[in-house]
C-alpha cells in the first residue's frame, strides 16, 4: 500500500430490513473520516454495501412471501439509497449478490482449503438464525436465548465444512500481542484477546440445510456460511469497484474496519484468521463503537425502537444528524438518542455557537469594512489558542477519536465567542481612533471562523461549504479542494480577503418536534 492510501470501510448492511439510524451512524463515521483524509491529501477509497446471504435475509424473505433476491433487490436499493442522503461519499457500494464478488469468494476460500484450513465435521450446537451466528455456552443468556435479539436459539446438527480456526490461536494472540492497536478502544481490545485466549473452537464454513449463499465449488451441495462469504467483501470489492482496474496494490490492506460491538467477533477474531488462512495481509485497525440506544435499549428492527434517517434528515437536514450524532455519543461507548437532546445540541451548539458566530462576524465585517478583511497582523493570544490545533484534530480523527476531535474544535469556537464578547467590535466600531483595534479584532475572528470551519468540514459538510464559499473559497467545495487542506487550516495561513452575506446556517427550529 503506497504511503498515503487510506481505506475505510462499513459493515456491509443486511438487507433482511430497510435502514435505521444505527446503519446511518456507522456510515456517517466512516465518511467524517474518508472526507478528513482526503483533505489531508491522501488517496482514499471508502466503501460500504449490503450483506445479502443466509439466513437473516432467506427468514426475512420467506416471512414476507417474496424470494430472497427480491427481498435483496428491493432493500439494496434503500440502503444505497441512504448514503447521498447522508452525504456520504462512498467510493463504491458493494453487494454480495455481485457475481464478481461470488466468485472472488470462491477463489479465496478455495485456497483456504488448499493450504489445509478446511475439514469436514458435524456441527452440533446453538445457533440464532437473526445474528446468523453459533453461539457457545457463554454467548447464550437464560433460557437458550439471543443476547442480542432476545429469541430462542435452534439446536442445531448438521454436516459442514468446518474452518480450522483452532491452528490459528498462536498467530492470532501473537498478533494482538504484536499490534497493540489492531482492534480499539483498549477495552474491545481485551475483549477479543480474552475470547482469543479462552480457546478457539474450528467453526462452520460451509452450510448444507441453506441454498441462499455462495455455492462451495468443490462441494455445490453446500454454501458457504454467510459470515466468511460477508467479511471477504472488504477484499473483493477492490478487484471489480472500478473497470479494469485492480485496486489491491494500493489499497489492500484496509487502514480502518468500522463496526459496532456486536460484530466483534467475527472482525476481530474470525477475519484476521480467515486471511493468516488465505495468506493475506491483514488490515491495520479496527475500531469498535457502541450501540445508539433509543430508550435504554439497543436500536434494532427486531426490537422494533428505530429512528427512520430518511425522517430525520427530512426535517433537520444531514449535516445536523452528523454533528448530533458524533458529538453527543461519545464513538466507541454506547449512548442514548432523542428528539430532545438532538434539538438541545441544534439549538445551543449549530445555531448558537457556530452559526452565530459566523452570522456575526461576517456582518460586522461587512457593516463596518463593506466586507474586505483588513490584511492586519491577528492577535497573538487567539494564535495561541490555535497552535497545532489542525494537526491534534487530525491525529484524533487519525485514532478514530471522532468525539474528542470534534470537542478540540468545539473549545476554540467556544474561545472565539468570549473574544467577541471580551473585545465588543461594536463599541470600537463608533470610536475612530480605534479602527485599528477594530481591523485587527475582525480579521483574528473571521480567520479563526475559517480554520474550524475547514475542520468541521467532514462533519458538517454542506454548511461547512457554504459558509468557506462566502469566505472566498469556490461553490461546491469537494474535499480535495485547496481551500480545505489540513495543512491551510492552520491559524493566519490563508486569511480570507473578502466576505459575503450568507443566510442563517443553522437557523433556529420554529416549532420543537
Ligand atoms: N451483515 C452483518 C455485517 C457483515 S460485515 C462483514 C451485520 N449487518 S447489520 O445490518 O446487522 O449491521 C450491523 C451494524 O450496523 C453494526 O455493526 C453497526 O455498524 C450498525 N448498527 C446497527 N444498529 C446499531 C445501533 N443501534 N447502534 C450502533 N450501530 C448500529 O451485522
Amino acid at each position: 500500500m503506497a504511503q498515503n492510501s487510506f481505506y475505510v470501510t462499513t459493515p456491509i448492511y443486511y438487507v433482511n430490513a430497510a435502514p435505521h439510524l444505527g446503519h446511518a451512524y456507522t456510515t456517517i463515521a466512516a465518511d467524517v473520516m474518508a472526507r478528513h483524509h482526503r483533505q489531508k491529501g491522501d488517496d482514499v477509497f471508502f466503501l460500504t454495501g449490503t450483506d445479502e446471504h443466509g439466513e437473516p435475509v432467506a427468514l426475512a424473505a420467506e416471512a414476507a412471501g417474496v424470494t430472497p433476491r427480491e427481498l435483496a433487490d428491493k432493500n439494496a436499493e434503500r440502503f444505497k439509497a441512504l448514503a447521498p442522503v447522508l452525504n456520504a461519499t462512498n467510493d463504491f457500494f458493494i453487494r454480495t449478490s455481485d457475481p464478481e464478488h461470488v466468485r472472488a469468494v470462491q477463489e479465496v476460500l478455495t485456497k483456504v482449503k488448499d493450504n489445509g484450513y478446511v475439514e469436514l465435521g458435524v456441527y452440533e450446537g446453538w445457533y440464532c438464525p437473526r445474528c446468523a451466528d453459533f453461539k457457545s455456552e457463554q454467548e447464550i443468556i437464560e433460557g437458550n436465548k439471543c443476547p442480542i435479539h432476545l429469541i430462542e436459539l435452534d439446536w442445531e446438527q448438521e454436516e459442514n465444512y468446518f474452518f480450522k480456526l483452532s491452528k490459528l490461536q498462536g498467530r492470532l494472540e501473537e498478533l494482538y500481542e504484536n499490534h497493540p492497536d489492531f482492534v480499539a478502544p483498549q477495552s474491545r481490545r481485551n475483549e477479543a484477546l480474552s475470547f482469543i485466549k479462552s480457546g478457539l473452537n474450528d467453526v462452520s464454513l460451509t452450510r448444507g440445510k441453506l441454498s441462499w449463499g455462495v455455492p462451495v465449488p468443490w462441494d455445490e451441495k453446500h454454501v458457504f456460511y454467510v459470515w466468511f462469504d460477508a467479511l471477504l467483501n472488504y477484499y473483493t470489492a477492490l478487484t471489480y469497484a472500478r473497470p479494469g482496474e485492480d485496486l489491491r496494490g494500493e489499497f489492500w490492506p484496509a487502514s480502518y474496519h468500522l463496526i459496532a460491538k456486536d460484530i466483534l467477533k467475527f472482525h476481530c477474531v474470525f477475519w484476521p484468521a480467515l486471511l493468516m488462512a488465505a495468506d493475506l495481509p491483514l488490515p491495520r485497525r479496527v475500531f469498535v463503537h457502541g450501540y445508539l440506544l433509543l430508550e435504554g435499549h439497543k436500536m434494532s428492527k427486531s426490537l422494533g425502537n428505530v429512528l427512520d434517517p430518511f425522517e430525520v434528515i427530512d426535517k433537520y437536514g444531514s449535516d445536523a444528524l452528523r454533528f448530533y450524532l458524533l458529538r453527543d455519543v461519545s464513538f466507541g461507548q454506547d449512548g442514548s438518542v432523542s428528539t430532545a437532546d438532538f434539538e438541545k445540541r441544534y439549538d445551543s451548539e449549530l445555531a448558537n455557537d457556530f452559526g452565530n458566530l459566523a452570522s456575526r462576524t461576517i456582518k460586522m465585517l461587512i457593516r463596518y469594512r463593506d466586507g474586505a478583511v483588513p490584511q492586519v497582523e491577528l492577535d497573538p493570544a487567539m494564535h495561541a489558542e490555535f497552535e497545532e490545533l489542525n494537526t491534534k484534530v487530525s491525529s484524533l480523527i487519525g485514532r478514530a477519536e471522532l468525539t474528542p476531535a470534534l470537542e478540540e474544535i468545539w473549545v476554540r469556537i467556544r474561545r472565539l465567542n468570549a473574544y467577541v464578547g471580551d473585545n465588543e467590535p461594536w463599541k470600537l466600531a463608533k470610536d475612530p481612533e480605534r479602527a485599528a483595534d477594530l481591523d485587527r479584532v475582525l480579521a483574528t475572528l473571521i480567520e479563526g471562523v475559517r480554520v474550524v470551519t475547514v475542520l468541521l468540514h467532514p462533519w458538517i459538510p454542506d454548511r461547512a461549504g457554504r459558509l468557506l464559499h462566502a469566505l472566498g473559497a469556490p461553490e461546491d467545495l469537494h474535499d480535495t479542494d485547496p481551500s480545505l487542506t489540513i495543512a491551510g487550516a492552520q491559524y493566519g495561513a490563508r486569511v480570507p480577503r473578502q466576505v459575503a452575506d450568507i443566510e442563517p446556517l443553522f437557523p433556529k427550529q420554529q416549532q420543537p418536534a
